[in-house]
């Protein structure tokens, strides 16, 4: 089965534009809570059925061409020995930061089906459940963005200890991320093995770089897995560097095949800078989700306009989907970006 998505993730003709969500599955969705109710985020990141039946939620609801593994960029860290905990309101926090060499040494490479079973069941389960219905996406975080978690000890504004340890201690900085590098690379090699169809590497945090340190101190590592990757499979690889306008020439040479872009350039502009050397996903606001139905149309018939003449276009948000969306107004997003982009 040829899925849409999968053809425009290679540039190739499609017959309409295939759309779907960051962070899709999830706390918009009232039918995520009612699974969620039952166990907290981690139990259900480790539960395969329930995460695969969440990953699957989105599919049927609210019908997009894609289902996302459901899981967390901080899984396959926890795993490496760092303690992690989901605070409410708070988000991830790591009680211990990752501060000196000792604490580098100390971290481990996960195997994956050792140690993140769970996360390969859940994707076993997806494959078979998908089955002729939607392609799935696996996922990881890029090293620099789990590197900010690891190091800040959880989420942070200023990311001050981060680009401490990148001026202050370089060689402290790269043994860390290359040892994030290592597991990223095993872990998404894993997650190919159990039959992911496509990956997103999710580079949250990168926008808040100079070019010259996403240079040197980020965009080598994602290139390194990238280069790894390509070695065992030709999947498709997104990159998304949210905030990243002034970054997509130096992202191209990351190697990924889709550069996911975030809201704040438009599309045009990407479109003629990529010049057809990846294709690009994106990048609706996702506060767009709040217009009327009129307006929400008018936006998203721009959006489809903008990237006109891209080599492959995948329709996203550009960013997560928030949790007070409507999940109508999710679900005429999609009905309307497959409607407005029908070749006839
Ligand atoms: O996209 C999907 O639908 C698949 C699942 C997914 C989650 N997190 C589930 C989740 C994916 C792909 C992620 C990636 C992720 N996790 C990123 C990169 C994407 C991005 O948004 O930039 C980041 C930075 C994280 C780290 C993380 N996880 C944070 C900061 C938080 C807390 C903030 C928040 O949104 O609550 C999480 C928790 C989290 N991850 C939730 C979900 C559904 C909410 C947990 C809950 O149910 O309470």
């Amino acid at each position: 089965m040829d899925y849409t998505f999968l053809k425009a993730c290679r540039g190739e003709e499609t017959d309409y534009t295939p759309i779907w969500i960051m962070r899709q599955a999830g706390r918009y969705l009232p039918e995520y809570h009612t699974v969620r109710d039952k166990v907290t985020f981690l139990e259900l990141c480790k539960t395969p059925e329930l995460a695969a039946e969440v990953s699957i939620q989105p599919v049927d609801i609210i019908g997009v061409d894609a289902a996302i593994m459901f899981s967390d960029i901080l899984v396959p860290i926890e795993k490496m020995g760092a303690h992690l905990e989901f605070r409410e309101k708070q988000g991830p926090v790591f009680p211990s930061p990752i501060r000196d060499q000792a604490a580098v040494d100390r971290l481990g490479i996960p195997d994956p089906e050792d140690d993140l079973g769970y996360v390969m069941d859940t994707i076993r389960i997806l494959r078979r459940e998908l089955e002729g219905k939607a392609p799935l996406i696996g996922f990881s975080g890029a090293p620099f963005t789990l590197a900010t978690y690891l190091i800040e000890g959880g989420s942070s504004r200023t990311f001050l200890n981060t680009k401490m340890m990148m001026y202050n201690d370089p060689g402290l900085y790269k043994s860390l991320m290359d040892k994030i590098t290592d597991c990223t690379t095993t872990y998404l090699k894993g997650q190919i093995a159990a039959g992911v169809q496509a990956l997103q590497i999710f580079d949250s945090w990168v926008g808040i770089l100079a070019p010259c340190d996403f240079a040197e101190f980020a965009l080598p590592y994602v290139n390194r897995i990238i280069t790894e990757l390509k070695k065992v499979s030709d999947i498709p690889i997104i990159y998304f560097a949210n905030n990243g306008a002034t970054l997509i020439e130096q992202s191209l040479t990351s190697g990924a095949d889709v550069l996911g872009i975030d809201w704040r350039i438009n599309l045009s502009d990407v479109v003629k800078r990529v010049d057809g050397r990846a294709a690009i996903q994106g990048n609706m606001e996702p506060l767009a989700l709040f217009l009327p139905p009129d307006k929400l149309e008018k936006r998203i018939a721009n959006v489809l306009e903008e990237a006109k003449g891209a080599r492959g276009h995948i329709f996203n948000l550009g960013h997560g989907i928030v949790q007070q969306t409507d999940p109508e107004k999710a679900k005429l997003a999609v009905e309307l970006v497959h409607k407005l982009s029908r070749r006839a």
